[in-house]
């Protein structure tokens, strides 16, 4: 399947991740076919795909008069058959589950022809994992979206063992398509690329917080306000270049043996998995939240990061 014959993408599960997904594909002039188990998630899906364009408007990043034809490139269907019929492309954003996923994978061969890319955004299961009893494996891959996903630029492209080379790239150059910087991850390891060095920063952060070497405020202070900033238009490879890579060998040597590698929750988070102070919903996880402002916090964190990805789109470009 080349980039030119996907005219028609499916999206299976249209909760957090899903609904965005579909208005990234809408927004790019593909008509997408859509389904979820769930009826209210179904029902609600349009409105919040609406609220997430007007953002989108408010910011400039998208012209108020092209905010119904992007709606109307999506219709919602009742079973996921009708939703897949005539795809190129289904990426299915369900529950992560692996029984799930890997029914899925065996059931939606029946819905598409052999040709269709059919893509997880699992966060954790490989291809390999979810696609374990299909005939035709090797046209399924991973996409890796990260929430806010119609926000959010990057997307891991994971193939698996069987995939073809041939749709690596065409799904790399889809999702390119998109305005989305896709990343080809050459091996199925757990966490991909993106959640390893994300865990790895969490794991010292979590120390550095259980030890109350500053408190909760001033380390997301810290990091925000450092590799947050500088991460936002540098990779972490070209920071150590810009270091120098002596300066970076010598810290290195010098820290790597200090830093926390264990695989222990420490005490006060685990503490507060069990009080059930999970995060915002809950009015408390590491911080407090008022459960009556998370609409407006989560609103306005969305349109910081549209100023922020309409900032370095602009610096990025030719
Ligand atoms: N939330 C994140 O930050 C994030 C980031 C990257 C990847 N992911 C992955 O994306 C997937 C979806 O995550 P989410 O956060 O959107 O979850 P979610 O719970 O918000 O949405 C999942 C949706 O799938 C529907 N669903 C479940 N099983 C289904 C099935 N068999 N058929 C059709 N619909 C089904 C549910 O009704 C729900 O609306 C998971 O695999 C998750 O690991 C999540």
């Amino acid at each position: 399947m080349e980039l030119e014959q996907i005219r028609q993408i499916t999206v299976i599960g249209l909760g957090r991740m899903g609904h965005g997904i579909a208005q990234s594909f809408a927004t790019a002039g593909f008509p997408v076919r859509a389904f979820d188990a769930s009826a209210d998630a179904r029902e609600s899906a349009r409105r919040r795909i609406r609220d997430n364009v007007n953002e989108f408007v408010a910011n400039g990043l998208v012209n108020s008069k092209d905010v119904e034809p992007i709606l109307s490139r999506i219709t919602v269907h009742k079973s996921e058959a009708d939703a897949a019929q005539g795809a190129d492309f289904v990426v299915e954003a369900i529950a992560e589950k692996r029984k799930v996923k890997q029914d899925f994978f065996a059931r939606i061969e029946n819905s598409v022809s052999d040709t269709t890319i059919i893509a997880s955004n699992s966060s954790t299961f490989t291809i390999s994992e979810s696609g374990v009893h299909m005939r035709c494996p090797q046209r399924a891959i991973v996409t890796h979206w990260f929430n806010p996903p119609h926000i959010v630029p990057t997307v891991e492209i994971v193939p698996g063992s069987e995939t073809t080379d041939q749709i690596t790239e065409t799904t790399i150059a889809l999702h390119r398509k998109l305005g989305k910087q896709a990343v080809r991850v050459n091996a199925e390891i757990p966490g991909f690329l993106v959640n390893r060095v994300q865990m790895a920063m969490i794991r010292e952060v979590w120390d550095l917080y259980e030890r109350g070497v500053a408190s909760r405020e001033d380390i997301d202070a810290a990091i925000q306000g450092s590799l947050g900033f500088r991460l936002a238009v540098s990779g972490p490879l070209a920071v150590c270049d810009f270091g120098g890579i002596d300066i970076w060998s010598t810290v290195y040597k010098r820290l790597a043996p200090d830093l926390r590698h264990d695989s222990l929750i420490p005490v006060s988070i685990q503490k507060l998995v069990d009080e059930g102070c999970l995060g915002p919903r809950c009015g408390r996880g590491i911080h407090e939240y008022d459960p009556a402002t998370i609409e407006e916090v989560s609103s306005r964190r969305d349109t910081a990061m549209l100023k922020l990805a309409k900032l370095v789109g602009e610096e990025q470009s030719p």
